[in-house]
């Protein structure tokens, strides 16, 4: 069984700031980096830095070499990314002061992923083998027909949510995990139970997970229903804290491991990664994780 992330690369901007700049206002940041981010790229970083062998898809533009080197020192399998002639897609993050964030995207190389593209990196994979996917890429519904057809299983995280997401078929998707908000905005629910009796009366055979911030998570399941509380820590940075749960639990569900566990440890890996400054580089390794959880 493989794992292809299908997903975005983006440089990100960081802003530390007193407050988030608001309409009209011209504002001095306290401090300013530049990190690996994407949706897709800290998805793929937090699976190898959970134990999977993972196949990362997605376009490299200028300015991303630094993005392709970050997938590879960690572990992903960079032979399915192309070159692009287009700006790197990239981020402007602003960070205040209690680690919320907030997040202006520009596309650029992310959107050049073409149909042909598609079918050829997944060629190379088989039924039952996983593909993951976000919403910053371009050909997301050319990506979840091809996998359909190869028998692959789908992992959707709806993020950013835009309503093009609500023409896909989530009778071909196996697994959701999104946020309160994106839950809400795909069922129209605000309560999570309410969100999966909606969505399980529609499709059946779809699990999903809904991370709730300091409340935690709730994973369901045709199965049943497995909540999971959030470890308590001190907020630095929000960012990638799903991207870190999202790659924290499928890894841990393509090793077979109760659903229970894999709430366990990718709970544990998003309230660490909520400790530290970054995207890609707050995600915490295997070790980490397996020796916080032995602790507790
Ligand atoms: O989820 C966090 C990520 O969202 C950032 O790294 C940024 O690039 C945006 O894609």
């Amino acid at each position: 069984m493989k794992i292809l992330n299908f997903g975005s690369l983006n440089m990100d901007y960081v802003y530390q700031v007193e407050h988030f700049v608001r309409p009209g206002e011209t504002m001095n940041a306290l401090s300013q980096c530049v990190n690996c981010g994407g949706k897709g790229l800290n998805q793929s970083i937090a699976l190898a830095r959970a134990g999977a062998k993972v196949y990362h898809a997605g376009c490299i533009g200028t300015g991303g070499e630094r993005l392709a080197r970050e997938l590879m020192e960690n572990g992903v399998d960079i032979s399915c990314l192309t070159k692009v002639d287009d700006i790197q897609g990239n981020a402007v993050i602003q960070v205040d002061r209690s680690g919320e964030n907030c997040i202006l995207l520009f596309g650029g190389s992310n959107r050049g992923i073409k149909p042909e593209m598609v079918k050829q990196v997944m060629e190379k994979f088989e039924p039952g083998d996983y593909l993951i996917l976000q919403n910053e890429v371009s050909c997301l519904p050319e990506m979840v027909t091809e996998a359909k057809n190869r028998g692959m299983r789908i992992v959707l995280n709806p993020s950013p949510f835009e309503d093009s997401l609500l023409d896909l078929d989530f009778d071909d998707i196996a697994w959701l995990l999104m946020n309160e908000i994106e839950a809400e905005q795909i069922s129209g629910q605000k309560n999570s139970d309410a969100v999966w009796q909606l969505m399980h009366g529609k499709y059946p055979s779809l699990s999903m997970v809904v991370t709730l911030g300091k409340e935690g998570a709730v994973c369901y399941t045709p199965e049943g229903k497995t909540a999971q509380m959030a470890y308590p820590t001190s907020v630095v940075d929000t960012t990638a804290a799903g991207d870190t749960f999202t790659g924290y639990f499928i890894a841990a569900l393509t090793e077979g491991m109760e659903i229970r566990e894999c709430m366990r440890r990718a709970s544990k890996a998003a309230s660490i990664s909520v400790s530290r400054a970054g995207a890609a580089e707050s995600i915490p390794g295997r070790q980490e994780i397996e020796r916080a959880l032995a602790d507790i």
